[in-house]
């Protein structure tokens, strides 16, 4: 094992016992932002073994991911994450049955480096390879694993249809999910993430990298009604986001309220911030809940995915909309919220199941909407 690779999160590992007899092994790469990571996932639902090699000690110290960085991490780190994770599971590469690789949308350094090493070992193995949109892996994985807010442990799954807050660094979707490789976008940001919004916060802050679990942690000792930000769009009929507007009234209070800043003023800057964030998501879901489609195709559940669903006001918030409105509430367990690779091996053995096997070359994509699945 690389030496430099210290910063190894084996995940939740599930153990579940009905199911196929002769389940299907899937190895799933993941490496489209900041985590290198593999998983094998069984058919039954099993997480056999799971490493995240996060590179954000990298990064950290530029505010951000930086793209040719993170590329270069992921070429020193793919061959130790994928060999280890298969000596955990206690497996050689013979005993797997499929193999699943992030093939877009992200940083394209980084996926290419994914996607090739799945190529090389599909191709010298003889084995099937499965394309994964990276935010295909997010919406799917609550079936894998799904627990209530406040759970650790992901006992249950979530059938079809559902109704689906995905919500990370790159992307803020609402999606109606009636099964797989079809997802109806019902409302998306028209500009910023909200995983951009707190990290932006964050940095604005002086509070490091990434924000959203740093705000999410001070906002818990905070005031939510001490600033006022805007709600953008909640006035609006519609299912659409819109959070620059919140990132400006940050920069221009802060602008006029230089650091050096109180700990109680952080604090309650993140608590208000955050509680912007809860109304407009709260907003919109419940926009989409009477949105026709969405009325038609009746989905039981409301799920959150995505880097943005650890967030722990959020989670909260949507339970209590879920409940009154007579919907059951599902999120991953935390560790599989943000990137890793169980998610992409589990969108791997839902894919393979209806035959979405790579028959010939394809090229990675840095921009892969889902609805073009
Ligand atoms: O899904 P993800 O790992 O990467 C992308 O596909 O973009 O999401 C990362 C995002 C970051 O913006 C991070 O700040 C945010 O998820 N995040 C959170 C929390 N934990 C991670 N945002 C709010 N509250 C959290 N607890
Ligand atoms: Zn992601």
């Amino acid at each position: 094992m690389d030496e430099k690779i210290i910063h190894m999160d084996m995940g939740t590992l599930t153990s579940n016992t009905t199911g196929d007899a002769r389940p299907t092994l899937c190895l799933g790469i993941e490496s489209s932002c900041d985590e290198t990571s593999a998983a094998i996932v069984d058919s039954n639902r099993n997480i056999l073994s799971h490493i995240i090699y996060s590179q954000i000690p990298e990064h950290q110290k530029y505010g951000g991911v930086v793209p040719e960085l993170a590329a270069r991490a992921h070429i020193l780190a793919i061959d130790s994450v994928i060999e280890e994770t298969l000596k955990r599971a206690g497996k050689t590469i013979d005993d797997i049955d499929v193999i699943a690789a992030t093939a877009g949308p992200g940083l394209i350094g980084g996926v290419l480096v994914g996607w090739m090493a799945a190529t090389g070992i599909a191709q010298s193995t003889g084995k099937p390879l499965i394309a994964v949109n990276h935010l295909e892996g997010h919406a799917l994985v609550p079936r894998l694993s799904a627990t209530a807010a406040n759970g650790e442990n992901g006992a249950t799954s979530v059938e079809f249809p559902y109704l689906l807050m995905l919500a990370s660094g790159g992307h803020c979707q609402i999606l109606l999910v009636r099964g797989v490789g079809q997802y109806e976008l019902i409302g998306q940001t028209l500009d910023d993430s909200a995983g951009d919004a707190f990290d932006k916060v964050a940095k604005m802050l002086g509070l490091g990298y990434p924000g959203g679990p740093i705000v999410d942690a001070r906002a818990k000792n905070g005031n939510p009604r001490a600033f006022a930000f805007p709600r953008p769009l909640c006035d609006k009929p519609g299912c659409d986001f819109s959070f620059s507007g919140i990132k400006t009234a940050a920069r221009t209070f802060l602008d006029k309220n230089p650091a050096p800043h109180s700990d109680e003023f952080i604090n309650d800057f993140c608590a208000s911030f955050q509680a912007s964030v809860v109304d407009c998501i709260s907003n919109r879901i419940t926009n989409a809940m009477r949105d026709n489609r969405v009325r038609d195709a009746g989905p039981k559940t409301l799920v959150v995915a995505g880097g943005v669903a650890k967030n722990s006001a959020i989670r909260e918030a949507l339970e209590k909309l879920a409940q009154k409105n007579n919907m059951t509430f599902a999120a991953p367990p935390m560790n599989l919220c943000t990137d890793n690779g169980a998610m992409i091996a589990w969108a791997g053995i839902e894919n393979y199941r209806i035959g979405r096997v790579v028959r010939e070359p394809i090229a990675p994509r840095p921009r892969w909407p889902l609805a073009e699945l």
